[in-house]
Formats: C-alpha cells, structure tokens, sequence
C-alpha cells in the first residue's frame, strides 16, 4: 500500500523507526540555530553569470559552498516562477489520481525507466519511508518522454518544459563548479551536454506522527548534481560537524546538491552531500529532484587534472548504468553507489 492511501490518525508500525534514527533524536538543538559558530546554509545569486567581471567572485562563492557543505541554494537562475509552478501544481494532479491509474506505472525493478513506488525500496526496506514517488528517465528527452505519464494529460507537457530548463541550468551550473575546482569552464563539455537526468517526483503526504518516521533516510545522490525543487521544508542536510540543518525553501530558489559522481569527479575534494526528508503533521509536501550527470553508460573517474602526490586515485571508474545492473543482481538499495567505488 502508499501512503497516499493512508487515512490514520497514527503512523502504522511498519513506518516506525527504531530510536536512534528518529528524526527529533539525531536533530540540531533548534537553540543552536543561531549560535555564532553555525555557518548559515549558503544562497548564491547567479544573476551575474554571465557577467564576466564578476564571474570569478562567484566562483569563489561555488568553491567555498561546496568544500564547506557538497550543498547551495540558487536565486536569480532564469527558470521562470510559472515553470515551477505549472510542475509542482501537475505532480501534485498525477499523486491526487485514483490508486489504479498510478499502479499501471508501479515497479520494483530499479533499472525502469519510468515507476511509481512507495518508500526507498519497498521490497529492501526493513522500516518503510513514508513517501510515494514517480521516477523517470528524461534527458534525452525525446527518447523518454513518450514513456511519461499520460495522465495527466497535461503533465508531459509541464514536466518536459520543466526538466527542460533544469537541464540547460545544469549546464552553466557544471561549467561553475569545474571552474571552481580549476578545471576549464567548458571541461566534459559534450559529455555533460550528452548526459542523463532522472526526474523523482517525491510526494510525502502529512504524516500524523512526524518524530517516528523520515520522509527518505540519510543518503547521497549517485549523479553530479541533484537540482531540487521544494514546496514545503522538509529537506536536511547533514553539515560538516554531523548536525542536521533543514533546508529552508527561498521563494524562486532551487537547491543544488553534489552526487557521488561529483565526490569521484573531483577525486574526494568535493563531499557529496548526505540528505533526508523529515515530514511533518500540517501539509502534504511534494520535492521535485532531478539528478544529473553523463551518460548512463559513461564511466565516471576522477580528473586526471586532480589526481597528483597529495591527492592519488581515491575511487574506481564506473558508470550508473553499470551500478544499477549490479545492485539489482544483488540484494543492496541504490542509495550505496560511493560505496562501491572506494
Ligand atoms: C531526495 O533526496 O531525492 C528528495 C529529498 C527531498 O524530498 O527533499
Ligand atoms: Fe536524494
């Protein structure tokens, strides 16, 4: 069953976390929000992108975000309020349909590229998360979008436009990040350009005892970079000193998140980031992540340009398509790709 089936006034057994990995347990004391020695969670105007006087002070502003936390907030990114908007107002129509419809879509096989599931991995989860979702595949478009949902009718149109833009803002925001790490701007330039999005569209309904159960547990991304759209807080990152921090969402802003394949790319300088979403008993909560990186059959290694006497290889080659093939052969969730590769 999902939850969005679930009309109860207590959280059924099955969703209830042992102690220790409840949220309220392992959270920041909320007092220490403000102490002086907590770095607030970086936002990086990008409206100067294309300017190139003032393109290097953002590039600091993109090294010392992702050294400090693998994490940003983007404002000013040129993505139009009326596209995230029209995505989130459609995700919410596709989880408000009867369950039939969204069972046709329902899979346990991880390698699909179009699903509707419940929890991380449903069948793997000992405790289940207590969030639906609808995953597809969506660079190239036109390779995948016709395997999209139709019903809505309007949502192939609204997600494409959508996962569109977010796509061409990967772009420019890749070009930041290498640069950051002093690779040229234009580094893997066709690889990125030629590379995968995986659109999850995460629907987390109200949840009537949000201090027992977690929305998705600790994990990192496997892509480059996750941009992540929000329309209730409930995302966390873990900071560098193991405190959780809620992400709070920015009217106009986007998260952007570094994967697995960024922590390899740059050869262990950059940290992907550890997540999770917290839920809470007021609203349902929808978070649209896309997770962008090559190809799917495109190995991913650390730069050469990276690689020296203080930094030697730290990670194995691999790709996600090879990863995903594995891990469905073998009893492990997907969320463990860094793990395979140190
Ligand atoms: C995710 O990790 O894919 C989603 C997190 C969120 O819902 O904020
Ligand atoms: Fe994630």
């Amino acid at each position: 069953m999902t939850v969005s089936q679930m009309r109860r006034r207590n959280v059924p057994q099955r969703y209830i976390l042992p102690l220790q990995h409840r949220p309220t347990l392992t959270d920041r004391n909320p007092m220490q929000q403000h102490c002086f020695f907590t770095r607030p969670l970086p936002v990086i105007d990008l409206s100067s992108l294309d300017n190139p006087l003032l393109r290097s002070r953002l590039v600091g502003q993109v090294s010392l975000a992702c050294k400090e936390f693998g994490f940003f907030q983007v404002i000013n990114h040129g993505i139009p309020v009326s596209l995230t908007k029209d995505a989130l107002d459609v995700a919410q129509e596709f989880f408000d349909l009867p369950n039939e419809t969204k069972m046709r879509l329902a899979s346990d096989n991880v390698c699909k590229p179009v699903r509707y599931g419940t929890s991380l991995n449903h069948v793997k989860d000992k405790v289940q998360y207590w969030r639906d979702f609808i995953k597809h595949y969506s660079q190239p478009i036109s390779t995948w979008i016709d395997s999209w949902p139709s019903d809505p009718p309007t949502y192939k149109q609204k997600m494409g436009k959508y996962t569109k833009a977010i796509n061409d803002l990967h772009k420019k925001l890749m070009g930041l990040v290498f640069e950051s790490l002093g690779l040229k701007p234009d580094y893997l330039k066709k690889e990125v350009e030629q590379g995968s999005q995986v659109t999850a569209v995460n629907y987390y309904p109200s949840c009537p005892e949000p201090s027992l159960a977690l929305g998705l547990p600790p994990h990192t991304d496997y892509g480059l970079l996750t941009i992540l759209l929000q329309n209730q807080q409930g995302l966390q990152i873990m900071d560098k000193t193991g405190n959780w921090q809620s992400v709070p969402v920015i009217k106009g802003g986007l998260v952007v998140q570094l994967g697995d394949h960024m922590e390899v790319l740059s050869n262990g300088r950059y940290r992907g980031v550890v997540h999770r979403a917290v839920l809470n008993s007021e609203k349902n909560r929808i978070s649209i992540a896309n997770i962008q990186s090559l190809s799917m059959d495109t190995k991913v290694g650390p730069a050469s340009e990276l690689v020296d006497k203080r930094y030697p290889v730290m990670y194995e080659e691999a790709s996600f398509g090879g990863f995903l093939k594995f891990i469905s052969g073998n009893n492990i969730r997907e969320e463990k790709y860094i793990d395979t590769l140190r």
